[in-house]
């Protein structure tokens, strides 16, 4: 098949060059949106990313030019109209797991840094400072972690925190009786208030949009720790950075963001950033902000590559029972 990958890096081309010899991948740099939707003409597959926007007018415009597949090598689906996707019978397929224990681990190394200020004392020791000012953290041992969402990704950072002797809130639609066992479900009434480190492991959805607001925040711990490795979206940014100047939020650990797409994933040392509340956000001494680098293992990458290669293998020969598809 002959796959236009957008959104493709260096890194992807080392891992998807190796298992593609039955595919011929154009690696394409840009975002895939209306403004360059043109450049999959002629193409059987897209192979897309997080910051792809396959919105109706995109996916319509797919279908004209002739694709027949959006093969996402990524997990979350947030970014494609799944109901203009099935209205116009192209079908999409994800990555649903690569590596649930890259972006948990990535998680509790936001933790680990934001409590005891690794980020800052790097800085002093390259400048000869061996102070400890301002470098206290707390154990985490004994502490309460809220997770919302405790499905893969949330399991392994459960399992994690588990292991740091935490005491574990979880809130999830659904109840496991087995992970039941060794957690406490809770609603999100309960969550707020008694959760010294609060961690997003849901997906975006309409439902979940600014699950982080004023309100839940004005709930919560004074002091709390705030880590969104999820979706940008779940996070009111302007309503965190006001509980972060009142003290309310102590500390903000994030790997995504609403407006990310503008921002990740470049090189933008040389430009002024045009986003003023990114740039306040990147402001606070106790934040640290990683540029949606949670997936970024080796062993997610093959694991990517894998599944996609299969997926579109799969649907070359008709086989799509053996295709993890969207719709
Ligand atoms: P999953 O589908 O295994 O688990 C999601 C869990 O969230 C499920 O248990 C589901 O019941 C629960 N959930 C759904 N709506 C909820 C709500 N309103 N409140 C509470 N829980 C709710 O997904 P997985 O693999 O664990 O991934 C979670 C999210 O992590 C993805 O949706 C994606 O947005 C994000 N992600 C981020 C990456 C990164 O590099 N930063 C990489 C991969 C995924």
């Amino acid at each position: 098949m002959r796959i236009a990958m957008f959104s493709s890096k260096p890194y992807d081309r080392l891992f998807f060059e190796v298992g593609s010899n039955e595919h011929v991948i154009h690696y394409l740099e840009p975002h895939l949106n209306e403004k360059t939707v043109s450049l999959a003409a002629g193409f059987d597959v897209v192979c897309c990313f997080v910051n792809d926007t396959l919105s109706e007018p995109v996916l319509e415009q797919l279908k004209e030019q002739g694709v027949k597949l959006v093969a996402l090598r990524c997990a979350g689906y947030n970014n494609v109209d799944l109901a203009a996707a099935k209205r116009l019978e192209l079908p999409v397929c994800r990555v649903p797991e690569y590596s649930p224990h890259a972006v948990a681990e990535h998680a509790v190394g936001l933790i680990l840094a934001l409590n005891r200020n690794i980020h800052r004392a790097y800085n002093r020791i390259r400048e000869n400072d061996y102070s400890l000012h301002g470098l206290m953290g707390f154990d985490l041992y004994g502490k309460t972690v809220g997770v919302i969402g405790a499905g893969k990704i949330g399991r392994a950072f459960i399992d994690i925190m588990l292991g740091f002797g935490c005491r574990v809130l979880v809130h999830d639609m659904v109840e496991d009786p087995q992970l039941a066992s060794r957690v406490e479900y809770v609603g999100l009434e309960q969550l707020w208030p008694e959760s010294d480190i609060i961690s997003l492991h849901c997906p975006l959805t309409p439902s979940t949009h600014h699950l982080i607001n004023s309100d839940a925040i004005a709930k919560m711990k004074r002091g709390v720790m705030l880590i969104n490795t999820s979706r940008g979206g779940l996070v009111d940014t302007l309503a965190v950075i006001k509980g972060l100047k009142s003290g309310e939020i102590g500390y903000l650990g994030l790997d995504v963001y609403e407006e990310e797409a503008d921002l990740f994933f470049e090189d933008l040392s040389n430009q002024v950033v045009q986003d003023d509340v990114f740039a306040r956000l990147t402001t606070f001494p106790n934040v640290i902000i990683t540029g949606h680098q949670a997936f970024f293992t080796r062993e997610a990458l093959e694991k990517i590559a894998e599944v996609t290669l299969n997926n579109i293998s799969a649907f070359a020969v008709g086989d799509t029972a053996s295709m993890t598809l969207v719709v």
